[in-house]
């Protein structure tokens, strides 16, 4: 099967990923590369519907959890292995880390329930690179307080963000050979400089 390439964005809010997304796309596309472009929770029509909830609803975190990998799992049948077959690039905006980050990390739920959920939902399909945006909480909450009006977890208090930053370094540890760790605190043209590096040999 022709197998496309999988590449998700990851960090805190206010990281800035989303910033970096369109300009990522547009490097593959100069390449001449088929871009899907995408995001979680959402993606496909039911996935947006339960994004909707997700960021609004007040819910206990099991069932936040549940939700997120169902709106995970119709995204992986519906477009992201139909589009990796097809050979095409997927860069998309949050994957299962942000579960491990925010559901984990964040709520404070065990990494082994959220591996289960990864195992069945998944069936092996890992991203081939994961892009970390890093950076100090405090920082990320200037970002945040400057750009946007606050979803159900961006109004979380300031250790629950201290805690999804530590998940999230804690992956990249442990997954050395897919996350790579960027770091966001500079300015965009800076951020750039970095994904261009890591990007060598992907493009
Ligand atoms: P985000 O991607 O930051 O979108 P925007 O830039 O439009 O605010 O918002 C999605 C939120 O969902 C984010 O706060 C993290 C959260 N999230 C989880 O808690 N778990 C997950 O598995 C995913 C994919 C996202």
């Amino acid at each position: 099967m022709k197998r496309g390439l999988f590449i998700t964005l990851e960090g805190v809010d206010g990281a800035g990923k989303s910033t970096h997304l369109e300009w990522l796309a547009g490097l593959f596309r100069a390449r001449g590369h088929a871009v899907r472009v995408t995001r979680e929770p959402g993606g496909t029509p039911l996935g947006e519907r339960l994004r909707a909830l997700l960021l609004t609803e007040p819910m206990h975190a099991e069932t936040e959890a549940l939700l997120m990998f169902a709106a995970r799992c119709e995204h992986l049948h519906a477009l992201i292995r139909p589009a990796l077959a097809a050979g095409e690039v997927v860069l998309c905006d949050r994957f299962t880390d942000a579960s491990y980050a925010y559901q984990g990390g964040g709520r404070g739920l065990p990494a082994a329930r959220l591996a289960i959920l990864e195992d069945w939902v998944h069936g092996g399909l890992q991203p081939d690179l994961t892009l970390l945006f890093d950076l100090p909480e405090a920082l990320a909450q200037v970002r945040r307080a400057a750009t946007r009006t606050a979803d159900r977890f961006e109004r979380e208090q300031t250790d629950f963000h201290a805690r999804v930053r530590a998940a999230y370094l804690q992956r990249a540890a442990r997954h050395p050979e897919r996350i790579r760790v960027i770091d966001a605190s500079g300015s965009i043209e800076a951020v750039r400089a970095q994904l261009e590096q890591v990007l060598t040999g992907w493009l």
